[in-house]
Order: structure tokens, then C-alpha cells, then sequence
């Protein structure tokens, strides 16, 4: 006999229906005549019950391994409940137990536990209600994306993890290498001799794919990738992570404004999927962690993001009622309280801050006619701040090679770089949504460290 998954038969399963479930139990109660176990096996946010009469083979010292985190596998009928709460449950003919769980010394017990002690269990937090939850969302995100941009014929391509070039030029880069980093060897000149390095010389782990997407842009047209990137910044936040995944769409033929219209169409799909595929868990997360997630959903789905130029608002954040704790001023960066305060207080929905300073975004931005600014785009987003940053591609070979000195970034090394100016070269655009941030948005989860099964930073480092 086959299995059928627990939310098949939560959804869909009607009286008489012979089933096998395989899962965990959450809890086990035996009231007079009867015991009442809860099984889950990930599918759903909800359990199944299975009701087990004294009758049964061995009835006591069954349900004594019944504990909670014990695995088994149950068949038989599903009947209607007659019980509250739920609308069939499992009348056994067989159960199973796989293996025991001693209820001394399992640490997830009945009670809800803190996001904090569970990130001290990373082996076992997956099988709580919220953690199970996320992670349902986060597959239904990821399919989402990748339904989006294959419905309109964007190649999903693969760029390399272990790269030569520092994509955002920020320096936030870890290095590969095979040299001992307690005792590299050095040239005659007294610097670290790469040579002798696997790669012959210096190679870190991706902070990007752009560059390498915008490569394959220049020959399919619509390109997107989806995977990891690494980052050594700042990671001590409820928002960074050292490792994280990015999706970053490359658009040959396009401009700011279809990369605009591109990225907000791209989000109001994501949530409106979700949604449809994950009501119960985004219900959940309605009611447990942030009685505004479906609210903002809505108006995600619903209403117009709001598009401003940066002049536009630093000039608002100089108009706000109130005290920043970084300096407002043309030329310095946004930092997280005022794109907060943007997309929260004053728009209260995502914004899309464009046309930012040259000084302070990537050398590949296409510079504008007013010489002062660049053709970038951020998407902010209430509570979370930056989901989405990307820009229109400098595709002019001369002010590119400017840009890329005034940077100073190595001219040579992106030789094949400026290649792509120099054959066929088009206007181009695209950008990078931080999944995990997408993920935490939708969820209302607070840190960014409960959205990822194993996150990576500099206070854990577990797995
Ligand atoms: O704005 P960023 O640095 O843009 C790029 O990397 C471009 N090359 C993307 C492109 O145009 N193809 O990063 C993109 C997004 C940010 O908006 C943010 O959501 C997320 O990646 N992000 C992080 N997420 C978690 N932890 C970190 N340390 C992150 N750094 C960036
Ligand atoms: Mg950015």
C-alpha cells in the first residue's frame, strides 16, 4: 500500500478510505477506552488523529511508545471525527513504531519554546508547528519564482559559487584557498605567493551571479538564477546572513522602468501564490507571529507599489516628524531606519527608490544623463526595509572602463566584461531579491536566522 500524505487526507480524505501515514507523534493522550495520538509528517501545519481503542493488540504498552518525536507507521480507515477540531481522523488496524523517543530527555516538549532556544537545535527545530511552517513557504516561494520566469521564458542558468571577481565591489568577500592561512607562502617580495594555490591565483565564494547572469543574457535574452551567495558583512543583524540566497533576473533589451515593472509584477506573484498554496501556514503566522501579514499580503497583491527618485526621498525623510539616528543628506546612503520609514510610516507599502548617487551604488549601474546619478532601483519593503536591489547595466564601453577605474576596480581582470560592450552590446537590466528577506516579509518571522534550515553567521556556524 502506498502512503498518503497527511494533508491530502486533512484536505481531500473521505470515510472508508484505506490509508497508510508515516510520521512523527506530537502527542499522545489516553483518556477511558481510548488514546488519542497526533501524527505529522511535514505536509501540513495541522496533525491527523488517530484514535486507538482499548481493543487493540497490546493496547498499553503500545501507547507507552507512543511518546512525543517517536516515528511510525499507522494503517487503516478514515472515519469521521466525532470529536471537535478536526473533520476525519483514523480508525488503525495496524501501527508501528519505527522509533521510540524517550520523553525525559527529548528537548522539544508540548509547550511553544522561544525562537532562540531553538536555534540551539537546529537538528530537531524543523518539526515544531512555526519552524514546519516556514519552511512549507519557503518551497512554495521557491516554486513560485521559478514558475514566474519560466511562464515567460526566462533560462534558469547556473553561475559559479567559487568566483575570480568581486561583483559589488564592497569587499565582503571570503576567500577559497588551498594555502594555509596560518602559514601562506610568500614570494620573494614577501606577499602570498597564489601560485602555489590551487587556482593559481586569489578566489572567494560569490557575493553575485549578476555578472556572470548578464553573460548569459547576451545570448538568451531573459536569464535568471536562483542559489546561494555568500557575504563577510555585517551579519550580526536580524537582516544579514553570511550565507544567503539570491534570485537575480538579467533582462537583455530593457531598461529601469521594465525592470521596475518587472520586480513588482515578480512579488505580487510570489505572495499571490503563496497564498493560494499555503493558506493554512499563512494563517498561522497571522494569528501567532504578526497580525499583519495577510493584511500586507493583500496589499502587495492589490495595490501599486509607490516609485519615487532617492532625491525624492531624502527630501521626504528631511520632512519627517521625527529624529534619525543616521544623518539625512544627498550623496549619503539610505540606512535601514529610513528606508523603514518610507515603506512603513509614510507610504505604508513597498516603495521603489530609484536614480540613486554614483557614489554610492556598483561600478556596472548605467550612469545618467545628469552625470550625478545612476539608473539603480531598491525595492523597500515595510519592516524589512531593502528586499530588492538592482539597476539598468552600464552597456557604453567608455564610460563603463571610467566607471570601473574611478572604483578601482581591476580594468584587466574584466576583460571579458567589457567583451560583451564591445560585441552586440544592448540595454540591459536586472536585479537580486534576497530570498531570505522575501521569506521573512511573508511570514512576519522577526529574525532572518529562522527563515533559513541552517543559518550561517557569525554566531552559528553549527552544521
Ligand atoms: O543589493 P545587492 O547587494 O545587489 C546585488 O548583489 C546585485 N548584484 C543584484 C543584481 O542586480 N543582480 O543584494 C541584493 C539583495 C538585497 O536587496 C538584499 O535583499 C539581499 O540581496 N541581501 C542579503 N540578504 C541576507 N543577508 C545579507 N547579508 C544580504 N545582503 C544582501
Ligand atoms: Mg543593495
Amino acid at each position: 500500500m502506498n502512503k498518503t500524505r497527511i494533508v491530502q487526507i486533512l484536505r481531500h480524505g473521505q470515510p472508508d478510505e484505506a490509508v497508510l501515514i508515516q510520521g512523527w507523534v506530537r502527542t499522545t493522550r489516553a483518556l477511558k477506552g481510548f488514546a488519542f495520538v497526533e501524527l505529522n509528517d511535514g505536509s501540513a501545519l495541522a496533525n491527523l488523529q488517530v484514535v486507538i481503542n482499548e481493543d487493540f493488540p497490546d493496547y498499553e504498552a503500545l501507547v507507552k511508545r507512543l511518546t512525543i518525536g517517536s516515528s511510525v507507521a499507522v494503517e487503516g480507515v478514515l472515519v469521521a471525527s466525532q470529536g471537535k477540531g478536526q473533520r476525519i481522523e483514523v480508525n488503525p488496524s495496524k501501527i508501528q513504531v519505527f522509533g521510540e523517543s524517550d520523553p525525559e530527555t527529548y528537548p522539544l516538549q508540548k509547550k511553544r519554546h522561544s525562537f532562540e532556544f531553538l536555534r540551539g537545535l537546529g537538528h530537531l527545530r524543523s518539526r515544531t508547528n512555526t519552524l514546519g511552517a516556514v519552511f512549507r513557504v519557503r518551497n512554495a516561494c521557491s516554486s513560485a519564482i521559478h514558475q514566474f520566469f519560466q511562464e515567460r521564458g526566462f533560462l534558469w542558468v547556473h553561475t559559479p559559487l567559487i568566483t575570480a571577481s568581486d561583483c559589488e565591489g564592497a569587499g565582503e568577500l571570503f576567500s577559497v584557498t588551498t594555502l594555509d592561512p596560518k602559514n601562506p607562502p610568500k614570494t620573494p617580495q614577501g606577499e602570498i605567493d597564489y601560485s602555489q594555490d590551487f587556482f593559481g591565483k586569489p578566489a572567494y565564494l560569490t557575493v553575485s551571479g549578476q555578472l556572470e547572469a548578464e553573460i548569459m543574457a547576451m545570448a538568451f535574452s531573459d536569464v535568471y538564477t536562483f542559489g546561494p551567495t555568500f557575504r563577510a558583512e555585517n551579519s550580526n543583524t536580524s537582516r544579514h546572513l553570511a550565507e544567503f540566497w539570491m534570485v537575480e533576473p538579467e533582462m537583455a533589451f530593457c531598461d529601469l522602468q521594465g525592470n521596475m515593472d518587472l520586480a513588482e509584477a515578480f512579488l505580487k506573484h510570489i505572495f499571490k501564490t503563496v497564498l493560494e498554496q499555503c493558506p493554512e501556514d499563512m494563517e498561522f503566522f497571522n494569528q501567532r507571529i504578526d497580525q499583519t501579514v495577510l493584511a500586507t499580503a493583500d496589499n502587495i497583491i492589490n495595490n501599486q507599489f509607490e516609485r519615487i527618485s532617492y532625491t525624492e526621498a531624502i527630501a521626504f525623510l528631511e520632512k519627517a516628524d521625527r529624529k534619525f539616528e543616521y544623518p539625512v543628506e544627498w550623496g549619503l546612503d539610505l540606512q535601514s531606519e529610513h528606508e523603514r520609514y518610507l515603506a512603513e510610516e509614510l507610504f505604508k507599502k513597498p516603495v521603489i527608490v530609484r536614480d540613486y548617487p554614483k557614489g554610492i551604488k556598483a561600478f556596472y549601474m548605467r550612469l545618467n544623463d545628469d552625470n550625478q546619478t545612476v539608473a539603480a532601483m531598491d525595492v523597500l519593503a515595510p519592516k524589512i526595509g531593502e528586499i530588492i536591489g538592482g539597476s539598468q547595466r552600464e552597456e557604453r564601453l567608455d564610460i563603463l572602463e571610467q566607471r570601473i577605474q574611478d572604483n578601482q576596480m581591476p580594468l584587466e581582470e574584466l576583460w571579458w566584461y567589457r567583451d560583451l560592450r564591445r560585441y552586440g552590446t544592448v540595454p540591459h537590466a536586472g536585479f537580486g531579491l534576497g530570498f531570505e528577506r522575501v521569506v521573512q516579509f511573508m511570514t512576519g518571522m522577526g529574525n532572518i536566522r529562522d527563515v533559513i534550515p541552517f543559518p550561517r553567521t557569525p554566531m552559528n556556524a553549527e552544521f
